[in-house]
């Protein structure tokens, strides 16, 4: 039979702030921790790093980009926990300082941080229980790409009423211009990662929406962040530790029941952000 015991699961998290994350919610996060990860030698190795440390989490291997690694996730929670009560959606690259073609960038990078990551919250969002929690790692990068776009798409990407149908259409259109090297002739700035974090930052918004007209699972709350700028295999020159990092993602994924806001926001700095006008 499954327990009734409250459950945590961080995506990508063998390193980097995903590993900060899973650490801060070791520490305060009553219920099990999963570390996960798509390799699993990886994963395990930083569950034993931790356990060193005096903590206690456990692994479930987990690559985003394999539906049938999510979908393992997702048997094994309902039939361990019959549930799911946090979500961190932490997994993410960046690309676009490789030499790599502009085209070949804005595919990888968008199929991983924004069409995989919101394939995971297909699969596991069916799992989450009244006052669960989900926090989408995006980045301070969304504004700065906002900046840099058309009037128009700026309406569309801020629009209040989008739906999950429009961001996509969206996300499909960049991938498009890409292609044809016709991005800023479109509109759009030619950053991949941070377009991809447009697309983080508007699904959350969406799917947040979403939860709050739901009435048989009430007060889940999804919203996006930025950790900072965080010393990583990612992001080399960054300045924050990965525990520092975690602390905006671990204060969204801990909101304590029933709290009035941040829902569907970007927090930065535990901070909410919006998009300039
Ligand atoms: N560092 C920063 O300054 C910064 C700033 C803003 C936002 N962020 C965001 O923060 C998140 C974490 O970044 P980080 O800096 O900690 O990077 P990182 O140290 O490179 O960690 C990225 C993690 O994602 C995992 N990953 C990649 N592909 C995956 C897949 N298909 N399935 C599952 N996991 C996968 C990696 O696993 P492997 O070890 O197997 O590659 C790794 O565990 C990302 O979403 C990033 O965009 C970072």
């Amino acid at each position: 039979m499954a327990s009734t015991r409250r459950v945590a699961v961080v995506t990508g998290s063998n390193k980097g702030i995903g590993f900060g994350i899973v650490r801060g919610l070791c520490k305060t996060f009553n219920g099990d921790v999963y570390l996960t990860a798509r390799n699993e030698g990886l994963g395990r190795k930083a569950v034993e790093d931790l356990k060193k440390e005096g903590l206690n989490p456990l692994f479930h291997q987990l690559d985003i980009s394999d539906s049938t690694s999510i979908q393992n996730l997702k048997a094994f929670l309902q039939k361990q926990y019959g549930g799911l009560d946090v979500l961190v959606n932490n997994a993410g690259i960046f690309k676009d300082e490789s030499d790599a073609p502009f085209a070949e960038k804005v595919e990888e990078t968008l199929k991983l941080n924004f069409w995989d990551t919101l394939a995971v919250c297909e699969v596991l969002y069916p799992l989450l229980r009244p006052h669960a929690r989900v926090v989408n790692v995006g980045s301070i990068y969304s504004t700065m790409a906002f900046g840099r776009c058309s009037d128009s798409l700026k309406a569309k990407i801020s629009n209040p009423n989008i739906s999950m149908d429009q961001l996509k259409d969206l996300m499909r259109d960049f991938e498009a211009v890409a292609k044809a090297g016709t991005v800023e002739e479109n509109g759009w700035p030619k950053w991949a990662y941070h377009v991809s974090k447009i697309g983080v930052r508007v699904m959350s918004y969406i799917q947040a929406k979403a939860f709050a007209h739901d009435s048989s699972r009430p007060d889940i709350i999804v919203n996006s962040c930025c950790p900072g700028s965080v010393h990583t295999d990612t992001n080399y020159n960054g300045t924050k530790t990965i525990d520092e990092g975690a602390v905006t993602p671990l204060y969204l994924a801990l909101l304590p029941p029933n709290v009035e806001s941040p829902k569907g926001e970007f927090v930065c700095e535990k901070v909410v952000e919006h998009w300039p006008s």
